[in-house]
């Protein structure tokens, strides 16, 4: 017999999965009722689906995830309020359709950051309004920092215009908008490097001594059979909770294949690989047991290898990063976790 995830993981925390409204019928509908209690659009929620163009508002794909979450007693975690990618041109773009980012003047620049902060105000009080009763876990920002840029920040389009100031506003709104109840999440890939980790320390401490309402740190957490190490992913919640902070990981998934690797294995995967994934999943559930005073939540990036964004990245290839086979069957990954939850 198969367990549910979710029913061995009830007392330490949520187990989620992101995903597209066509997985809300179908064989995936089935494997997410019995293992899974939060969702998140792996799309359809980003700015770019929900205002393609300014002031048009496409609702259809994101009630969908909403209503099938409804249905069956979930809960949706919003992604994104604001990215870098997947976010209509038309944000940037000055009142006669030029690039904001090519401006010189002064004055002009003032004025373009004034229009862009205004235009992300009203997007993310649309959206917070109109989904407030029925979520309360959002990712505010996605990325937003860069090791390799200056300062540490992502030279977006968003910080070249307006600085740190979008993240703030972003903030403000969200928190204007969805009241007390909203857990506002600042959200990021390689937050165990440390590098990383403490340009996004600094950066949150900075915004929450200026009262900037952050409640949590969203670890992506996209990692591969080789690393990071669990202890660097854990350390990196431990320094966030010290500041207060809340610690959810939002983007689950463990790649088969080492970060800078190209290779295909093609359908028929090495034993070996999926029993050092198994080992390595397990250890980090045991983990995230152990530090569950710190951790609110886990959320995979998908629910089984039929689907994952690491078919096609970094390039097309068989990739297996979850813990469910193309055939929706468990793989040694999900008993390894099955034994983490159960072990004390
Ligand atoms: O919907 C269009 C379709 O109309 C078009 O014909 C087709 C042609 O390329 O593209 C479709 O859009 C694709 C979209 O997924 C929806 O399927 C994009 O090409 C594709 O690039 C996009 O990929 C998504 C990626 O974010 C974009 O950056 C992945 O599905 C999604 O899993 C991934 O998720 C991100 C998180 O949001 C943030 N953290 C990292 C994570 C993995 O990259």
């Amino acid at each position: 017999d198969i367990p549910s995830l979710h029913e061995l993981f009830e007392e330490d925390f949520p187990i989620g999965a992101a995903i597209e409204p066509n997985q809300t019928s179908g064989p995936s509908s089935e494997l997410l009722k019995k293992h899974v209690r939060w969702l998140v659009a792996e799309n359809v929620m980003k700015p770019d689906a929900i205002q393609p163009s300014e002031g048009q508002f496409i609702w259809t794909n994101a009630d969908r995830i909403v209503e099938f979450a409804k249905e069956n007693n979930m809960q949706v975690r919003f992604h994104t309020l604001v990215w870098h990618t997947q976010v209509g041109p038309w944000f940037f773009q000055d009142a006669e359709g030029k690039p904001m980012v090519d401006e010189t003047d002064p004055k002009r620049q003032e004025a373009n950051k004034k229009l862009l902060l205004e235009r992300l105000d009203t997007h993310v009080r649309t959206i917070v309004g109109r989904y407030k009763d029925d979520i309360t876990s959002w990712d505010v920002v996605n990325e937003v920092i860069e090791p390799g840029d200056p300062d540490g920040m992502r030279a977006s389009e968003w910080y070249k215009i307006a600085g740190t100031d979008y993240i703030a506003t972003a903030f403000r709104a969200a928190r204007e908008a969805g009241g007390p109840e909203a857990k506002l999440y600042i959200n990021d890939y390689g937050t165990d490097n440390p590098v990383k980790r403490d340009l996004l320390f600094q950066l949150v401490k900075d915004l929450l001594e200026q009262g900037v309402p952050i409640d949590g740190v969203g670890h992506q957490t996209h990692i591969d059979i080789y690393g990071p190490s669990v202890d660097s992913i854990i350390a990196s919640m431990r320094k966030f909770a010290e500041l207060g902070l809340d610690n959810l990981v939002t983007e689950l998934d463990m790649s088969i294949y080492a970060w800078n690797d190209r290779s295909d294995y093609g359908q028929d995967l090495p034993q070996e690989i999926l029993n050092l994934q198994a080992d390595r999943y397990g250890e980090l559930f045991k983990a995230f047991r152990q530090n569950k005073d710190i951790l609110s939540g886990v959320v995979f990036w998908g629910i089984a290898d039929d689907h994952t964004w690491l078919h096609g990245f970094p390039v097309a290839r068989t990739n297996a990063p979850l813990l469910f086979d193309r055939q929706h069957q468990p793989k040694p990954a999900f008993w390894a976790v099955v034994k983490a939850a159960r072990t004390e």
